[in-house]
C-alpha cells in the first residue's frame, strides 16, 4: 500500500495545457476518483501517476520515493484502460498472465507454477475462474471488464488506476460492476485512482473525489464535503442538482446578506473557508432541491416565492419546478406536497443551506490562503519604492 503525492503538476500537449497546478494526496488504501466533463484532463492526470507521460513540471511520490522520473513498469501500478485494450486473439488465460510474464522481482522471473497460480487467484478475485482457455470475443462486456480488471491486479500492485472501467456497460452492469471494485479494492485495500465523468458513480463509490475542469482540480474532498461544500459554481452545478440565483452582497456578518434582482434578500453562509467576501461583491447563491420547504421552521428562513411551471411525482417525492423573477429554480418536496403547475409558491429555505459562492472558479479560489492554488497578491507598486 502507498500513498500518492502529487506536487503542483502541470502537462501540456503543444499549446494545450492538459492539466495544471494540480496538489494532491491519496492516501493509501483509499479510493479517490478524478471526475469531470470530458476533456477536462482526467486521463491526463491517470497516465502521469502511472508513469505514461512525464509532466512538464511537478513531482510524483509513492509514499517518500520521487517516481516522476520511473517508467511506468518500475512504478508497480496495474492500469485499465478506457478501452480494455485486450488481445482479442488471446485466451483470457493469456491476456491476464502476460504482465506476470514480463515482471521480474529481483531480476526474476516468474515460474510457470507461480503463473498458473496467480493468474487463477486473480481470475477468482473477479469471478471467473473456469474462464481461462475462452477467447475475449467469446465473452460478455462485463465479462471482459473483469478479465481487464484481473490483468490490472494480478502483478500485485501496489496501485491500482481505473480510467472510466464502467463506461462500455448497460446501466445494470455497471452497478454491479461497480459493486465488485468497491469490494476487491476494500478486500485487497489497494490505494486506487477511478476515473469516470458520472457523478452518481464518483459519489457512491469514492472515499475522495477530486472535482476536475479544464485541467484544473477545483475541489479534492470526500463526497460529502463535494455534495455539501461545494468551493465553486462549477462543482455545486456539477454535483448532483442547484438552483443559482445571482445578487450581490449586502452585509457580512454570521450570516451573508445578499440582495437579489427582485430587490429581496437571501441570508447564506461561505463554503469556503478563508475566503475574503467583500461587501458589493456579485455572488452566486446556490440552493439543493432537498433544502427548500413548503413550511417555516423558523421566522428567519429564506422566503423565495414563484410560479410552478412544472411538477413530477417520483414515488418518494415531488419535484417541483418553478420560476423566480426569471431564474429557473427547483425543490424536492414530500410527495403529497399540494403543489401544481401554474400555482403562486413560497418556499423557505434555512441560512445555513443557502450556499454563498464567488464568481470566478479558480481564480476566487486563488485568494484563499493555504488552498492549494493560492496565490500572494503581487506587491502594490506604491509600496515597491522602499
Ligand atoms: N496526446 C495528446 N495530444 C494532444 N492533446 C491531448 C493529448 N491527450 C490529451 N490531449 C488534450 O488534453 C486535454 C485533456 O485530455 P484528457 O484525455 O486528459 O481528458 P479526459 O478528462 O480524460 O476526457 P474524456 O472524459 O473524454 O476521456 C484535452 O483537451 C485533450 O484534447
Ligand atoms: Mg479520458
Amino acid at each position: 500500500m502507498v500513498e500518492i503525492r502529487l506536487e503542483n503538476l502541470r502537462k501540456t500537449f503543444g499549446d494545450v495545457v492538459a492539466t495544471d497546478q494540480v496538489n494532491m494526496t491519496l492516501h493509501e488504501g483509499e479510493l479517490s476518483t478524478l471526475l469531470g466533463p470530458s476533456g477536462c484532463g482526467k486521463t491526463t492526470l491517470l497516465r502521469l501517476i502511472a508513469g505514461f507521460y512525464t509532466p512538464d513540471s511537478g513531482r510524483i511520490y509513492f509514499d517518500d520515493r520521487d517516481v516522476t522520473d520511473l517508467p511506468p513498469h518500475k512504478r508497480n501500478t496495474g492500469m485499465c484502460f478506457q478501452n480494455y485494450a485486450l488481445w482479442p486473439h488471446m485466451s483470457v488465460f493469456d491476456n491476464v498472465a502476460y504482465g506476470l510474464k514480463l515482471k521480474r522481482v529481483n531480476g526474476m522471473k516468474y515460474t510457470k507454477a507461480a503463473i498458473e497460480r496467480r493468474v487463477n487467484e486473480a481470475l477468482e478475485l473477479v469471478r471467473l475462474s473456469g474462464l481461462g482457455e475462452r477467447h475475449i470475443h467469446q465473452l460478455s462486456g462485463g465479462q471482459q471488464q473483469r478479465v481487464a480488471l484481473a490483468r490490472a491486479l494480478v502483478i500485485e500492485p501496489d496501485v491500482l488506476l481505473l480510467d472510466e472501467p464502467l463506461s462500455n456497460l448497460d446501466a445494470k452492469l455497471r452497478v454491479e460492476m461497480r459493486e465488485e471494485i468497491i469490494r476487491i479494492q476494500k478486500e485487497l485495500s489497494i490505494t486506487t485512482v477511478y476515473v469516470t465523468h458520472d457523478q452518481q458513480e464518483a459519489l457512491s463509490i469514492s472515499d475522495k473525489v477530486a472535482v476536475m475542469d479544464h485541467g484544473y482540480v477545483q475541489q479534492f474532498g470526500t463526497p460529502r464535503e463535494i455534495y455539501h461544500n461545494p468551493q465553486t459554481v462549477f462543482v455545486a452545478d456539477f454535483i448532483g442538482r442547484c438552483t443559482f440565483i445571482d445578487g450581490k452582497i449586502k452585509s457580512i456578518g454570521e450570516y451573508i446578506q445578499v440582495q437579489i434582482p427582485s430587490n429581496q434578500i437571501i441570508a447564506g453562509k461561505s463554503t469556503i473557508d478563508g475566503y475574503p467576501f467583500e461587501v458589493g461583491e456579485s455572488v452566486k447563491c446556490a440552493m439543493r432541491p432537498e433544502s427548500l420547504y413548503l413550511e417555516r421552521t423558523d421566522p428567519r428562513d429564506n422566503e423565495i416565492s414563484g410560479t410552478v411551471t412544472r411538477t413530477i411525482y417520483v414515488g418518494n417525492a415531488t419535484e417541483v419546478y418553478f420560476e423566480v423573477g426569471g431564474i429557473h429554480a427547483q425543490a424536492l418536496l414530500r410527495p403529497d406536497a399540494p403543489v401544481k403547475a401554474g400555482d403562486k409558491i413560497t418556499l423557505y429555505a434555512r441560512r445555513p443551506d443557502v450556499m454563498v459562492l464567488p464568481l470566478g472558479g479558480v481564480e476566487a479560489l486563488r485568494k484563499v490562503p493555504g488552498h492549494p492554488l493560492f496565490t500572494a497578491p503581487a506587491p502594490s507598486t506604491a509600496s515597491s519604492n522602499v
